[in-house]
């Protein structure tokens, strides 16, 4: 299969970039892996292929699509979506914005390309305190969908957000008494947890960090051993990144259906029947990039 898919690629002209959420095998046929922050700036560096495989869910082929127009981008599995993008719609999102006038919005790249294309500047979990404070000294800013990033955010810059009540439910389950047990349990564990999870689990850990600084934390770092509070697909990244060190994951729960629906089965398919194509009207596409490159500008 992994053969077939490589052979492929190459008469396609094809590159697979894949989420550190993805399966194992599909990191292990990737091009390039990694989180939203650094599939983004991927994606735009995208020039000798003419084909981008997205192994990920749409939100993040979209943006793929956005910033590298020239490209044909497809999505092995296009029903992979994303519960938490789903918790505004730019509908929504402009009635938000009419309550508070002038007020900046801040847009979580875990949107669609619509409500992206109504924001003013996006971020990813990597870069959200930096995309915040660029933003200088404004009475309000808007901070849309995800509250826990939005409180993490709030609570390091020390200032206040107004934000939307969207959470990742994969993160957003996890209980705390899990994360104190699993502390008992392992001592002498570095806890680190994404910041998509709510602020009771943060106040546990040692890190809170987007899925790529946790990976760089455990290539750098002197500390050998690591509970690890985030979705499980990171936990191949992280043993391929640091083979030496220890990496326990944090619950069983922490496992995202919908970034486990790309198989390699899907991937061949796509890759011999040219499908899906991703595909974002023009119109939304332009004011979408606009908020994109403003953060890339940022980080
Ligand atoms: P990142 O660490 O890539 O920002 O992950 C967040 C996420 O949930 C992707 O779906
Ligand atoms: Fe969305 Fe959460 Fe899955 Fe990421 S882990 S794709 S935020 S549901």
């Amino acid at each position: 299969m992994k053969d077939r898919i490589k052979a492929l690629c190459r008469q396609r002209n094809a590159v697979i970039l894949a989420h550190t959420y993805q399966s194992a095998e599909i990191q292990d046929i990737a091009d390039y892996v990694g989180d939203s922050y650094g599939l983004s700036v991927k994606a735009r560096e995208v020039t000798d292929a003419e084909v981008i495989i997205f192994c990920g869910v749409t939100f993040m082929a979209e943006t793929a699509s956005i910033l590298n127009p020239g490209k044909i981008v497809l999505i092995p599995e296009p029903s992979a979506g994303c519960p938490m993008a789903d918790t505004i719609t730019a509908e929504q999102l402009r009635e938000f914005k009419a309550k508070h006038p002038g007020a900046p919005v801040v847009c979580y790249v875990n949107s669609t390309a619509e409500v992206k294309a109504e924001s003013d500047i996006c971020c990813t979990s990597a870069n959200a305190l930096k995309v915040v404070a660029s933003l200088g000294d404004v009475p309000e800013i808007l901070f849309v969908p995800d509250r826990h990033l939005g409180r993490f955010v709030e609570r390091r810059l020390g200032r206040k957000l107004i934000c939307w009540d969207g959470c990742c439910p994969v993160h957003d389950r996890l209980p705390v008494q899990v994360v104190k047990d699993m502390k008992a349990k392992y001592p002498g564990h570095v806890l680190m947890v994404h910041p998509e999870t709510p602020a009771d689990i943060q106040d546990e850990a040692e890190h809170v960090l987007a899925t790529g600084p946790m990976i760089e934390l455990a290539r750098k770092s002197s500390d050998g051993k690591y509970l690890v509070g985030t979705e499980d697909g990171i936990m191949h990244s992280l043993k391929c990144a640091a083979p030496k060190k220890d990496f326990v994951h944090l619950w069983g729960g922490l496992r995202c259906p919908e970034m486990k629906l790309t198989t390699m089965e899907s991937v061949l398919r796509s890759l011999e029947r040219m499908e899906t194509r991703v595909q974002v009207p023009e119109e939304i596409a332009v004011k979408a990039r606009r908020a994109i490159e403003a953060m890339l500008r940022v980080s």
